[in-house]
């Protein structure tokens, strides 16, 4: 079963808006102010769509979020049965203080074939790499460079990695200094940065790191389709967080799931910019509309492209 081209235009159209929603929110110093915007608009968005929509990733469990909740209901139910995983805001910093790279995203896939990802930490790498066996979170960071330098055919000094600026990546940021590697620090905003391994423009060939397991979802979705290597181990620090996982189904905490264990089938990806990133940019008003930029992926046709949109103020 294929997800319909026509949901394509109806998911950038859910993602432009929530960003639109958030816009004015920009540089506002208050995050949680401009991600409920977008939140807002999302489920709104979303309950106007004939599709008979599950949230798997949301804004947390019923008890923690009212709106766009893990198992939530989502369309008009005149429609086919999906999964679907939202960030209505990714980058709340971004937002809040006028930053680059703040996104609105969400991945749809057919019902039950997005992983259920439970609101804790994820080891995750990516590469621009097809073949199994080249990257791999079992491996040492030396390990996954020197693979990645032949099968680059690149030496180790002209690799590109992409890591998060956390006190947590102490030890994998001295062994990339060590190995000479360039590192591209971000400060916030993983999807984005496992994302930035699909594409030689920007210049970055690995990704590798500690961040949210609901992002690591999002990012292998739009990876799939870029026919990328990604994998993802849930970090389970607490009591509170291994309760959950259970609950979710999850018997073997220490697992390391590969990219088709995590989105299996047909899948979309949207990513529409509030402020101007790495993959697109963000909101602009000209003659009083606004042009949105949405990366877009479909797997089953191979669509991965950014798509503007003009929508009236
Ligand atoms: P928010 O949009 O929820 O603020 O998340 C931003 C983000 O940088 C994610 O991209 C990333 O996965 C996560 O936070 C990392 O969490 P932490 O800031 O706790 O390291």
């Amino acid at each position: 079963m294929v997800i319909d081209e026509k949901f394509i235009d109806q998911f950038v159209n859910v993602t432009s808006k929530a960003a639109i929603a958030s816009y004015p929110l920009v540089g506002k110093n208050d995050k949680v102010a401009a991600d409920k915007a977008a939140v807002d608009s999302m489920r709104n968005e979303l309950n106007q769509l004939n599709v008979n929509g599950k949230i798997v990733i949301g804004e947390g469990e019923l008890d923690e979020a009212p709106m766009l909740y893990i198992g939530e209901k989502v369309g008009t139910t005149n429609g086919p049965e999906i999964d679907i995983a939202v960030d209505p805001l990714e980058g709340t910093n971004f937002a809040a203080n006028n930053l680059p790279g703040a996104l609105s995203v969400i991945a749809i896939a057919e019902k039950s074939n997005l992983f259920n990802a439970p609101e804790t930490y994820m080891e995750k790498i990516s590469a621009k790499v097809s073949e199994t066996g080249i990257i791999d979170l079992d491996y040492s960071v030396k390990e996954n460079i020197f693979n990645l330098s032949e099968y680059l055919n690149k030496k180790p000094e002209n690799i590109t990695a992409c890591v998060m600026d956390r006190p947590r990546h102490k030890d994998i940021i001295n062994e990339l200094n060590i190995l000479g590697v360039n590192i591209k620090l971000i400060a916030d905003g993983d999807v984005s940065g496992a994302l930035l391994v699909t594409d030689d423009k920007y210049g970055v060939d690995i990704f590798l790191g500690i961040g949210g397991g609901p992002e690591g979802v999002l990012a292998a979705a739009a990876l799939d389709t870029f026919k990328c290597s990604f994998q993802g181990r849930f970090l389970f620090n607490t009591d509170e967080d291994k309760i959950r996982a259970n609950k979710m189904g999850i018997q073997n905490l220490t697992k390391k799931y590969e990219l088709k264990e995590i989105v299996k089938g047909d899948s979309i990806f949207c990513a529409t910019g509030i402020t101007s990133g790495d993959l697109v940019s963000g909101i602009k008003i000209e003659n009083n509309e606004f042009i949105t930029e949405t990366l877009v992926t479909h797997k089953s046709s191979g669509m991965k492209k950014v798509i503007k949109k003009v929508i009236n103020r």
